[in-house]
């Protein structure tokens, strides 16, 4: 299977978002990633709902919401609201997991949960029943351009026989410093998603970018 491709907003030219849009719109990419940053769970702000709105009118693909803030459960509704197709949240930032991913679901939306590179996967062994996706980390989350953590090779191989033993169909994805150097390895250890930000956006050609990433492990 081809790797899902989700280009991450966060390294796209604010001030052309409209033509960056239509950029992932005509591109071999599946979803849109936008990164919600509170300067609280990570050391950096991005954009908030109005700009997920935005993004919603012109994007003609799901939006795969990543929330980097404290207190998710506060704001499931109002990232339905603006339009989120796929909403995750840091595991780190949940003391009630099973009932946050429940009420994500119940707006009608795909439940995600995230790991940072210190979370073992075997951490979600209760939750993958109530799971649509994991993103695990390959850096540190707060900021785009960063240099991947090779041991995220070894979690997606890890949390792929984790998710066949369970019998469920959870998705894999991973965020951080994915290029194309590093993405055949990554759908090779089971990955099902790739967000990539600088790659795709800080290349001559993004489109051709995604084009490679979507095909690179065939
Ligand atoms: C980092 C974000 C990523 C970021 C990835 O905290 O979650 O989605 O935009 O950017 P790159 O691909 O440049 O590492
Ligand atoms: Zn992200």
């Amino acid at each position: 299977m081809k790797p899902l491709i989700a280009p991450s907003l966060l390294s796209a030219d604010f001030l052309n978002l409209e033509t960056e849009i239509e950029m992932i719109n005509n591109s071999e990419a599946d979803w849109f990633h936008l990164d919600i940053m509170d300067g609280v769970f990570v050391p950096n702000i991005s954009f908030g709902l109005p700009v997920v709105e935005a993004v919603k009118r012109k994007a003609k693909k799901p939006l795969d919401v990543h929330l980097m803030i404290v207190e998710p459960d506060r704001y499931i509704d109002a990232f339905r609201k603006a339009g989120a197709d796929i909403l995750s949240v840091q595991y780190e930032a949940c003391t009630h997991l099973h009932r946050v991913l429940q009420s994500i679901r119940d707006g009608g939306m795909k439940s995600g949960v995230v790991l940072n590179p210190h979370t073992p996967v075997q951490l979600l062994a209760n939750v993958l029943a109530y799971t649509d996706l994991v993103l695990i980390m390959s850096v540190n989350p707060g900021f785009g351009g960063q240099q991947f953590i090779p041991e995220t090779y070894n979690k997606i191989a890890e949390l792929k026989s984790m998710i066949k033993a369970s019998g469920q169909s959870v998705l894999i994805e991973v965020d951080g410093g994915v290029n194309t150097v590093n993405a055949k390895q990554l759908v090779e250890a089971g990955a099902d998603i790739l967000v990539a930000g600088n790659a795709v956006f800080k290349t001559e050609n993004p489109a051709q970018t995604i084009a490679k990433l979507k095909n690179i492990a065939f």
